[in-house]
């Protein structure tokens, strides 16, 4: 028996907060499972972050450690290697100049509704700390630095003051930190009216949008400019696009604006849930261009500008047979719903949510081949040095 109509709660801009949370545990819609996308994209990027290490300021190793921060961790092994890649890089520009590493340091800092049982579970055990910089590096499978998980929201402080070297975070800050009122305000023309994301949308809403984004990333650049030592780095990677316009949201579009709304559509046509449900769901996801980034970092100005470039980062569908449309429909349905099953179980309840992942799957499975050619994502890579 599926639920009556609008029986659930709207999620609050309060309760996204507590909320958000990439879906956890190991299950086929989980993040875990799902995440092997983002893991190419990051390959691919892995010369531009050794850049951004090469430029941060070697401290002294006796006295302090060296600390990393991912933020926007999520549960995958993703972050796990990102981090391991960043300490054995730094291990070895210690070595390269002759001077003993220190001992490093790695925060995994996500928001408080984050797997962060599933991640600690895939951390590798620690390595015997004091053996020799090469014992450390020669141990497989062994992580060698101190971990901790942070939880907490990256727009606002999650560290004491100047105490990390190196900030990174990877497909995390497109996240807005809360939907715009305006867009669920009924009375406002931002109101996005018959639509669960901005592409496609009034530019009003999309401007709205646009406007939290560029508000949330000053909040996080500010916030990092307190945390961050003399001579820090970060290095950002964010869901972006090519286009100047926002309501064109680009690979963002494609994977939340079109089979997905359509389902959407499809449970208020068949009376499963009112329009106005559906019309105060709205994805909480900006992708930003080039431009909108760049105003922010510039206006804020504690960070200068090392490179800043809109990187193709591929299909975020990873399909074995791609000749076989089922197997498209289920990469669909499994990459939306490890991002977004969260806050749709939420706003429609679990059974609902189930049918409308149905419905995605079915669509995705009907229109599998044009999916793999049109749903491209870019990112924007940033590289910014802490300026005093
Ligand atoms: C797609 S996952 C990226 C995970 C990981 N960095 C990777 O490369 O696979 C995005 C993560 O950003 C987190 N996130 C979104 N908004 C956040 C916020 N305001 N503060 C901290 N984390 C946030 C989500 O909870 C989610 O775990």
């Amino acid at each position: 028996m599926l639920p009556p109509m609008g029986d659930n709660v709207v999620v609050s801009n309060m309760e996204l907060e507590r909320l958000l949370s990439m879906k956890g545990g190991k299950g086929e819609g989980s993040y875990v499972n799902n995440s092997q996308a983002q893991a190419m994209h990051a390959k691919s990027m892995l010369h531009l972050l050794k850049e951004t290490l090469d430029r941060v300021e070697l401290g002294d190793s006796r006295e302090k450690p060296f600390v990393v921060v991912d933020l926007g961790c999520s549960c995958g092994s993703n972050t796990i290697n990102v981090v391991d890649v960043m300490i054995k890089h730094m291990m070895k520009r210690y070595e390269g100049l002759g001077l003993e590493p220190p001992e490093f340091s790695a925060f995994f800092s996500d928001l408080p509704s984050n797997d962060f049982n599933t991640l600690f579970q895939l951390l590798p055990p620690m390595a015997n700390y004091g053996v020799s910089m090469e014992e450390c590096l020669a141990a497989k499978n062994h992580r060698s630095y101190f971990a901790a998980g942070v939880p907490g929201s990256f727009y606002r402080r999650l560290f004491p003051a100047r105490s990390i070297n190196v900030f990174h975070s990877a497909f995390s800050l497109h996240w807005l930190s809360q939907i715009p009122e305006a867009v669920t305000d009924k009375r406002s023309s931002a109101y996005n009216k018959g639509r669960v994301f901005i592409h496609g949308a009034d530019e009003t809403t999309a401007n709205a949008y646009k406007k939290q984004f560029q508000s949330d990333l000053a909040g996080f650049l500010r916030s990092r400019s307190v945390e961050i030592k003399k001579g820090g780095s970060m290095f950002l990677v964010c869901l972006g696009r090519t286009s100047l316009d926002p309501t064109d949201q680009g690979g963002g579009g494609i994977l939340f604006g079109t089979h997905f709304q359509d389902a959407w559509d499809d449970l208020v046509r068949e009376g499963l849930i009112s329009s106005e449900k559906r019309d105060t769901f709205n994805i909480p996801v900006y992708a930003p261009s080039l431009q909108d980034f760049k105003e922010v970092v510039e206006a804020e100005g504690s960070f200068a500008i090392d490179k800043l470039e809109v990187f193709k980062g591929g299909s975020p569908l990873v399909v074995e047979q791609p000749d076989d449309p089922s197997q498209v429909g289920k990469a669909l349905v499994n990459t939306c719903r490890s991002v977004s099953g969260v806050l749709v179980d939420a706003h429609i309840g679990d059974k609902l949510s189930e049918e409308l992942f149905l419905r995605v799957e079915k669509r995705g499975t009907c229109h599998g081949k044009e999916l793999l050619e049109q749903l491209q994502f870019f990112h924007i890579v940033a590289s910014l040095s802490f300026v005093q």
